[in-house]
């Protein structure tokens, strides 16, 4: 069984995904920290005139299996994620490991936001998660809280509405969901209230 679970950042997927993957026994792959590892691996470039050469040398290069989300969900590595993943070569370079991820015997939970339109559209679940802008700023704003930093919600805010831009006029990208996606708002709900909403949807489809 593959479930592809799309949505815009911090639409809470990448919570909903790792749940679905415990909950279901699969393996879980979160594809934005592919792009992430890229931004990172050219932060010192991030002004470089050969910043989209370097971006595909180092999408070549991602040691999939170092893939720390301690590291990569620092917010300056979802900025350059996003600038690097506008890069049709940079996509291409990432492409085989996540399908392949995505076949493996018995199946996978991946989520990012072209896993049901590109990555596997024959998954046999897709759902899109969403919610509204400020639901997703206040989401982040608690996550950075948690873990000691400090927050400035407005800036969050423009931070997040800037990347879903970025994000949404990416000829290559994929921030659509797929025509045969389930839409899941998660704007009202909470992390359990999704996680139910979101199983029902998988075992009504199977
Ligand atoms: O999901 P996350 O916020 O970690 O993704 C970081 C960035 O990586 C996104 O803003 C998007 O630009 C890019 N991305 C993508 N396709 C994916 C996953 C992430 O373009 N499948």
């Amino acid at each position: 069984m593959i479930i592809a679970v799309d949505g815009p950042a911090a639409s809470g997927k990448g919570t909903l995904a790792a749940a679905l993957a415990r909950h279901y026994g699969l393996p879980h792959l979160d594809t934005g920290l592919l792009y992430r590892a890229v931004g990172r691996a050219i932060e010192a470039y991030s002004d470089a005139p050969d910043f989209e050469a370097r971006a595909i040398a180092a999408a070549g290069a991602v040691d999939t299996g170092h893939l720390d989300p301690a590291i990569l969900s620092a917010q300056p590595y979802g900025e350059l994620a996003s600038r690097v993943a506008v890069i049709g070569a940079v996509r291409q370079a990432l492409f085989d490991f996540q399908r392949q991820f995505a076949l493996q015997p018995g199946g996978a939970v991946l989520d990012g936001r072209d896993i049901g339109t590109k990555i596997c559209p024959e998954a046999d679940v897709k759902l899109f998660i969403d919610a509204d802008s400020k639901a997703r700023m206040e989401r982040r704003a608690r996550q950075y809280e948690a873990r000691g930093l400090t927050v400035n919600r407005y800036e969050l805010y423009h931070q997040i509405e800037a990347r879903d831009a970025r994000d949404r006029a990416n000829p290559n990208g994929g921030f659509f969901p797929a025509p045969d996606a389930h839409l899941l708002d998660t704007t009202r709900l909470d992390i359990e209230a999704a996680f139910r909403a979101a199983v029902a949807l998988v075992d009504g489809a199977m």
